[in-house]
């Protein structure tokens, strides 16, 4: 017997809720709309669901009931104007972290140039530097990403977006490493690099984050940054003092305590305490939140 649609969503948004997903409406219309293969906007179209779709519903519903990440459910996530494919393996690329591409992509453009070089550590599923390899056009995109299983994503995301880089005349080179070794293909790059962007892991090792989605299904790579959270951050900033050009663009994001100007806990703090930046400013994400760093290399 088939069911209507709307009763069908309340009572999935009803279960959502009770199980602590935080945008239960949102993610019951994202599940409904994925099994029958549309779009969110179209689930108030359909009138009646039958037993068939409904079986589908219920097995993501349950799923998600077990705060299995929506975005695993779903095999992808939005990011600026990609959709990228992600899952058990790589971090789910963040909203707030759009904002750093936003400000990355207009000092770019600002400087009108025949061809950039642009640098991403810790790129995870590539969505920063897939990001600025489409939407900037004309650059060389190195990302780098230490995570074989994030890599084979990255890898996959590129291979999606290649026809689109091709357009804009883009380059995109991807490296499986750790930026805490020598990285051979930096070594040209000393002191010519436009803009140096990164999302590194700032969880401090005690930190257990709070969502179950986030504690139990990000891998722990991705997350956890050392004692301070720092390490990483330190890391780039060394990086991005050899390879980044006078005037060069640095942009990386931060928890939102680790935005201070005057305590060696801020990122603000180290890239000012380095000497070689100028124009550090912090900026806020859509929360009002501390939440990534820029500067302009010295
Ligand atoms: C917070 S995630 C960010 C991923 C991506 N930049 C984004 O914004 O969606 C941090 C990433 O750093 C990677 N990572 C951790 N240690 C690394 C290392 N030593 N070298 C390179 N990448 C590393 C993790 O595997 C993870 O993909």
């Amino acid at each position: 017997m088939s069911k209507p649609t709307r009763s069908v969503l309340v009572d999935i948004e009803l279960r959502l809720k009770n199980a602590g997903v935080p945008s239960p409406r949102v993610d019951a219309e994202l599940l409904v709309a994925f099994s029958l293969g549309i779009e969110r906007n179209r689930t108030g179209l359909v009138r009646e669901i039958d037993d068939d779709q409904y079986r589908e519903i219920e097995k993501l519903v349950e799923k998600r009931v077990r705060r299995i990440p929506l975005q695993h459910i779903l095999g992808e996530q939005g990011f600026r104007r990609l959709v990228l494919e992600v899952g058990p393996g790589v971090f789910i690329p963040r909203p707030e972290t759009e904002l750093l591409v936003e400000s990355t992509v207009r000092y770019l453009k600002d400087k009108k140039q025949d061809r950039n070089i642009v640098i991403d550590l810790c790129a995870g599923s590539g969505a920063i530097a897939l990001a600025l390899a489409t939407e900037v056009g004309n650059s060389d995109v190195y990302a780098v990403e230490k995570s074989l299983e994030a890599f084979s994503y990255l890898t996959k995301n590129v291979a999606a977006n290649q026809d689109l880089m091709k357009t804009v005349n883009s380059k995109f080179i991807a490296l499986n490493a750790s930026i805490l070794e020598p990285i051979t293909e930096f070594e040209k790059l000393n002191g010519i690099v436009d803009a140096l962007v990164s999302n590194p892991p700032y969880i401090p090792n005690k930190m257990i984050p709070r969502e179950p989605e986030v504690k139990n299904h990000e891998p722990e790579m991705a997350l956890f940054g050392g004692k301070d959270g720092l390490d990483f951050v330190r890391v780039v900033i060394k990086l991005a003092q050899d390879l980044l050009k006078p005037g060069g663009f640095i942009a990386i994001e931060h928890a939102d305590v680790q935005g201070s100007t005057v305590e060696e806990t801020g990122v603000p703090y180290l890239l000012l305490e380095s000497k070689s930046f100028t124009k550090v400013e912090d900026r806020r994400d859509l929360n009002g939140l501390a939440r990534y760093t820029v500067g302009i290399k010295i």
